[in-house]
């Protein structure tokens, strides 16, 4: 008889506090992985990897040989069918999935499932390497041209800490999350809907906008405002202003300002409403409700848009009165947590 050997691989899912659709043009995002997250375990052999997961009804069963990750059924099957054709292990395996994320919320839980896959499958290289191979399995399998956060901010989580990721010199600084301050999630009971064309549109209109005036990375207000079509300037405006507001909020941070820091998830929510467009009256809503309370320092949308989960800068002694305050909507605190791991 041949032994198998067992694998577990974990890997956290993560919210972005602040700094949305900045990272497919190079910008900057701060995002922290969170202890919530993935877990896959299991054992190598045969010629496909077969995976049940305990939040799908039908098993995932994919051949080495996969030629089109994008066709694969059920559809959470298709994220293992990415990661199958990237990594390309010589040997199948059988296993299972757990998860703590909810599926679909915004929260990275098609990255988690990835980097886990990737790790249990036996990819052993650098942690930048598996973030780019993991980004490049979720487009492959969804068809979504997504940027690197999700995948990234899951390989190189540091508890107690935010990270400032430069997504065009893929750099990762972590930034202390001060004392006293406490990252929530409430969902907006509306699951996302429509995300995977709208943001294949809004980046194209952001590439529309570089063509004309260069990348948005670099670019001034006054560049932005030479964008001829009225809605292409407004794309670009969101995205230039989100990039000095991520900077300008990892600063408030280090100064411990977090006032500021609110304000300027305020105003990031509202850039992604009007000039964006990729919130929804329901996330618009909830941030409204959310900065009435006492101890609330900001709340905007967060990763792609169109529903799920609305982020949250408290105070720590006003999370209880947050949770009072949401009626049965599901929230979370948020635990700035280390990455994946294998084990
Ligand atoms: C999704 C994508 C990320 C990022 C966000 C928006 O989560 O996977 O790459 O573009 O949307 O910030």
């Amino acid at each position: 008889m041949t032994s198998t050997r067992r694998t577990t691989a974990y890997a956290p899912g993560r919210v972005n506090v602040i700094g949305d659709h900045t990272d497919y043009t190079g910008g900057f995002v701060l995002p922290m992985a969170i202890d919530l997250g993935t877990t896959v375990t299991v054992e190598r052999s045969g010629t496909s990897v077969h995976l049940r997961s305990d939040v799908e009804p039908s098993p995932a069963s994919v051949p080495l040989d996969i030629a089109d990750p994008s066709r694969a059924e059920p559809a959470w099957a298709r994220y293992v069918a990415g990661i199958v054709g990237e990594v390309q292990p010589p040997v199948g395996a059988r296993g299972t999935v757990r998860t703590t994320l909810p599926v679909g919320a915004g929260l990275g839980s098609s990255a988690a499932l990835e980097v886990a896959v990737a790790l249990a499958l036996g990819f052993d290289g650098a942690p930048l390497e598996l973030a780019r191979l993991c980004r490049r399995a979720e487009e492959r399998a969804s068809g979504v041209p997504c940027g690197i956060m999700d995948q990234l901010a899951s390989v190189a989580g540091v508890s107690g800490s935010l990270l400032l990721i430069d997504c065009r010199a893929l750099s990762v600084t972590p930034t202390p999350l001060p004392e006293g301050a406490a990252v929530l999630g409430v969902h907006s009971g509306q699951a996302r809907t429509l995300a995977g064309s709208a943001y294949a549109d809004r980046r194209a209109e952001c590439e529309a906008a570089q063509a004309e005036i260069g990348p948005l990375r670099d670019a001034s207000p006054r560049d932005v405002d030479a964008v001829h079509e009225p809605l292409l300037r407004r794309r670009a405006r969101h995205v230039v202003t989100e990039n000095a507001r991520v900077l300008a909020f990892a600063g408030a941070l280090a100064r411990g300002d977090l006032v500021g820091a609110g304000l300027l998830m305020v105003e990031s929510h509202a850039s992604l409403r009007d000039d964006f467009e990729v919130s929804t009256p329901a996330l618009d809503e909830l941030v409204s409700e959310l900065t009435t309370i006492d101890g609330v320092l900001g709340a905007r949308m967060t990763g792609g848009g169109f529903g799920g989960v609305v982020v949250a800068l408290v105070r720590e002694d006003a999370i209880g009165s947050v949770g009072a305050s949401v009626g049965n909507r599901r929230w979370w605190r948020f635990v700035p947590s280390e990455g994946a791991a294998v084990s």
